[in-house]
């Protein structure tokens, strides 16, 4: 057999019957028809407007204080630190006017495990240090005794009251660091910083999501949304002021203003999701276990373990495994990544059988690969379905008909499938006519938006500030 897809009905029906009565039965658990993700829509919908009216909602709709979308002209270069779930990548980017390529150099620095539950101390030093490493190394200077301006994309939910600022509401994405919920994560970076002495200012924190967006609008008028479908899962989309009834502005009402939505936790009172027993598994063990509903059925960190938790299951009811001491490795939390389970979909049977082996010491016979086959496939499916809901809640509210949706992170660049199956959700959900010569809304490549958006977003708030547009914009610091 070359690939998952040939999986075939023919081989489900050489299972034994239980282990075809329990397949089947996970394949419905997992299943969301047209119907339940149109629901699912509409209560985003219905969460989408709450955040924006009120403070302290299930959905933060957060303010970020990027006002509008770039022109395309924005120049100039810049630091960015971008601190994501699994990487802390530094580069240096070039914009350049003219439409001319943006010149990037990066290099990423590995986030030790026991990162995620350090001091905030211990954060800010690997951060620093990392800064220090890379001006030395790419000796950068910006020509002047000026400080080189730079941009920090911190992709956790941040209450902003400034541009420059952001209050940490709650860590996700499995991360537990002391001494930073509730804390102002730009004045902790900046005096770790500032220790160092190093010749830096820090001009603008950002959102990947808002990164994403703003980075693919730099080149891309049609741009709508900036999704990251990653490690975590959330958008920004653009709301005029007037929208957000919460924020207290001069601004006038027709200014367009990013919107983080952290929608990650979406449904957290548990109304509309219908969840398995796995997902409520992973909740029950989780640090938060009443925080990032739907990022937990929906984002590259939990999909690798609703699978573990399925296979494991299997295991214990005596339908897979048989007779293999499946308890030291299948037993470990997270001891599978979305990789683990984009190759069940893509990789041949050798492939599998060798993974299984070398990640959890275990033996995939024929009917282990049929079910795994069948299993990842249902989980993708659902996750991929998923992520759908929460854009399509967007381009509801906002009325939009048709535009890009800028996408980055692991689950929508690296895995084959996540693209097709999202476009074909999003037309169920819309109700695009079969007959259609294109697609109304297409998802398009950000890869790296995360860094370049900062850099964009940078230049865009150094040109407000030197346009004496400052509300939003705290600019402390060093110099100017
Ligand atoms: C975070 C968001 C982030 C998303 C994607 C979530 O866990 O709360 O801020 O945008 O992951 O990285």
């Amino acid at each position: 057999m070359a690939a998952g897809s040939d999986t075939t009905t023919r081989d489900v029906r050489l299972l034994p019957a239980a282990l075809q009565k329990e397949l089947k039965r996970i394949e419905a658990d997992f299943t969301l028809d047209t119907a339940m993700l149109k629901k699912i829509t509409e209560r985003f919908v219905e969460e989408l407007r709450e955040g924006l009216e009120k403070p302290n909602q299930n959905l933060a709709m957060e303010a970020t204080w990027v006002l509008g979308y770039p022109s395309g002209k924005e120049a100039g270069s810049f630091l960015v630190v971008d601190l994501g779930g699994t990487n802390l990548r530094i580069c240096w980017i070039t914009l350049k006017t003219n439409a001319q390529p943006t010149e990037m150099e990066q290099k990423r620095y590995a986030l030790p495990a026991s990162i995620k539950t350090a001091t905030s101390d211990e954060l800010w030093d690997l951060i620093s240090d990392s800064v220090s490493d890379f001006i030395k190394e790419f000796k950068l200077h910006n020509g002047s005794s000026e400080p080189l301006p730079l941009g920090f994309t911190f992709s956790y939910p941040l209450a902003q009251d400034y541009i420059d600022h952001g209050k940490l509401k709650t860590w996700t994405k499995g991360f537990d660091i002391k001494g930073m919920e509730g804390e102002d994560i730009a004045a902790q970076f900046r005096s770790s910083l500032e220790k160092r002495k190093l010749p830096v200012k820090l001009v603008s924190v950002i959102n990947d999501t808002t990164g994403a967006m703003i980075a693919s609008a730099y080149l891309d008028p049609e741009t709508i949304v900036g999704g990251i479908f990653g490690t975590g899962c959330n958008a920004a989309y653009m709301e005029n002021v007037g929208s957000i009834p919460k924020l207290k502005t001069t601004l006038p009402k027709d200014t367009k203003m990013a919107i983080n939505c952290e929608y990650g936790a979406f449904d957290n009172s548990h109304q509309v999701l219908p969840r398995t027993k796995y997902d409520i598994e992973i909740c029950r063990e989780s640090a938060r276990p009443d925080e990032q509903a739907f990022e937990k059925m929906s984002a590259g960190l939990y999909l690798g373990e609703i699978f573990r938790l399925v296979m494991l299951d299997l295991h214990e009811q005596g339908l897979a495994f048989k007779g293999q001491n499946a308890f030291d490795e299948l037993n470990q939390a997270f001891r599978l990544d979305t990789e683990f389970l984009s190759g069940m979909e893509h990789n041949t049977d050798k492939e599998i059988q060798a993974r299984f082996e070398k990640t959890l010491n275990l033996k995939a016979g024929r009917d282990e690969l049929v079910v795994s086959r069948r299993v990842a496939e249902s989980i993708a499916l659902r996750g991929a379905r998923l992520c759908v809901c929460g854009i399509a809640a967007i381009i509801k509210k906002k009325g939009i008909t048709k535009g890009h949706v800028a996408a980055d992170g692991s689950v929508a660049i690296k895995h084959p499938g996540f693209r097709k199956r999202w476009t074909q959700a999003m037309g169920e959900v819309l109700d695009w006519p079969s007959n259609r010569t294109e697609d109304p809304i297409i998802m398009t490549n950000a890869e790296d938006g995360s860094g370049i958006g900062a850099a964009v977003i940078s230049a865009m708030t150094i040109k407000r500030k030197n346009d004496g547009l400052t509300e939003g914009i705290k600019f402390e610091g060093s110099t100017k």
